[in-house]
């Protein structure tokens, strides 16, 4: 399987988080999934739906039922709102795995098909929407709406493209879907959920050091349950920016998120090291010293040194892009909403983060 660069990338550009709020709109997207041969307890096919940043949604195919997810399971819904996005996703199920067996037909190998479906909302309120699909990590497709149908330039558009538009009512449901009811869903969440998106809630931060020769330490600083997802990190050595580190980012399943970073030091000089957080659910910057409670600090104004990392966490969409990039085997699984409505619930924090010691830390299982 290549490296699915384009689609992450594609996929971070439309997650990429703002602070959503009543003037900036978040979009809608639904990311649906289907592996051909899934391992056992891996769904066939699964999706996730987000409202910009958070996911409010989870579906798959070992529990067939969409389910609200995060702070959206406190929204007040019409009765009838969850059994029409499980119809949706029942029928995209359907069509994802027979896209899938066509594709086996007709190609040999393992597919790993995606779309990524949804809109934003014009300033008149109409549907800008977004249809992309992906197959083993490549944009290989688009639903093209003035024309009803989907495009692409790959054989592999040609068969799944052929098979759909061939089916009756398909082509006019995404229309439907992409300009109707997509738009209709995004504007009742923003009038019933419009606080969940501008919740805020301030990290609990952790620094830790563990040596790993004898002459060097890793410090792992570590922020716990924080919404909204933008957070910035960075070590500073008796003050002074001492570089950001590896770091990582990733959702809750209760709609908050975690992050980390790590940063090889010499060892014996742990104790010189801060770990430096801004968020906007802290009044001021935070410096927080090893092994202890997170402390206020006046805000360093001036000469910043060194390069300032923005973690930028589009959601899922970090994810992928993290196990991808650590070299780990199909990175699509990571998002699985899986049964337990956990999103790896500190599932990629380096086991010396130890989410546990950190009293603010959500217990999502
Ligand atoms: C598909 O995956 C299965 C299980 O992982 C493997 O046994 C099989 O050889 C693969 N098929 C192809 C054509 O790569
Ligand atoms: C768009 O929807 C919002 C929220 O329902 C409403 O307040 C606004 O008037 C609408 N704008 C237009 C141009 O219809
Ligand atoms: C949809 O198809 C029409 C006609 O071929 C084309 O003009 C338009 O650019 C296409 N739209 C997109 C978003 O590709
Ligand atoms: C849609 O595209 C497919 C494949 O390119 C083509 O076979 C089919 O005729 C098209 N359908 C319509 C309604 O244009
Ligand atoms: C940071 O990542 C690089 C490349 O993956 C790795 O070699 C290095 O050990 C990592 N550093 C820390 C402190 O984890």
């Amino acid at each position: 399987m290549g490296l699915p660069q384009p689609w992450l990338l594609s996929l971070l550009l439309v997650l990429l988080p703002r602070s959503w709020g009543a003037e900036t709109r978040p979009p809608l997207l639904y990311l649906l999934t289907a592996v051909s041969n899934p391992s056992k307890e891996v769904p066939a096919f699964w999706a996730t739906g987000w409202l910009g940043p958070q996911q409010y949604l989870s579906y798959s195919s070992l529990r067939p039922e969409a389910e609200p997810r995060g702070a959206w399971m406190w929204e007040n819904q019409v009765s009838w709102y969850w059994e029409k996005e499980t119809v949706d996703l029942k029928g995209k199920e359907q069509l994802f795995l027979e896209a899938l067996r066509a594709l086996e037909n007709n190609i040999k190998g393992n597919f790993t098909l995606q779309g990524l479906l949804g809109c934003e909302l014009a300033p008149d309120n109409s549907s800008l929407p977004t249809a992309l699909f992906a197959l083993n990590g490549e944009t290989f497709m688009e639903f093209n709406t003035s024309i009803h149908n989907w495009t692409g330039e790959w054989p592999e558009t040609e068969i799944v493209s052929n098979l759909w538009s061939k089916l009756p009512e398909v082509a006019t449901k995404e229309s439907e879907f992409l300009l109707t009811s997509c738009p209709e869903r995004l504007l009742g969440h923003l009038e019933r959920g419009l606080q969940y998106l501008e919740w805020k809630e301030p990290p609990s931060m952790r620094l830790k050091a563990r040596p790993i020769n004898p002459g060097s330490s890793i410090l792992t600083c570590a922020a716990f349950s924080f919404y909204p997802p933008e957070l910035k990190l960075r070590f500073l050595r008796n003050g002074l920016a001492a570089g950001s580190g590896n770091s990582s980012i990733g959702p809750n399943g209760d709609g908050s998120f975690h992050a980390w970073s790590s940063l090889e030091v010499k060892r014996g000089d742990e104790y010189h090291y801060q770990c430096h957080v801004e968020h906007e659910g802290l009044l001021q910057p935070l410096d927080v010293d090893l092994d202890s409670p997170a402390r206020s600090s006046v805000p360093v104004v001036g000469i910043i040194l060194g390069l300032l990392v923005v973690i930028v966490a589009a959601a899922g969409g970090v994810l992928l892009w993290n196990r991808m990039r650590s070299g780990l085997p199909a990175p699509w699984l990571s998002l699985s909403g899986d049964d337990s409505g956990d999103l790896l619930p500190g599932g990629n924090l380096p086991p010396e983060a130890d989410p546990q010691g950190a009293n603010a830390f959500p217990a999502t299982s």
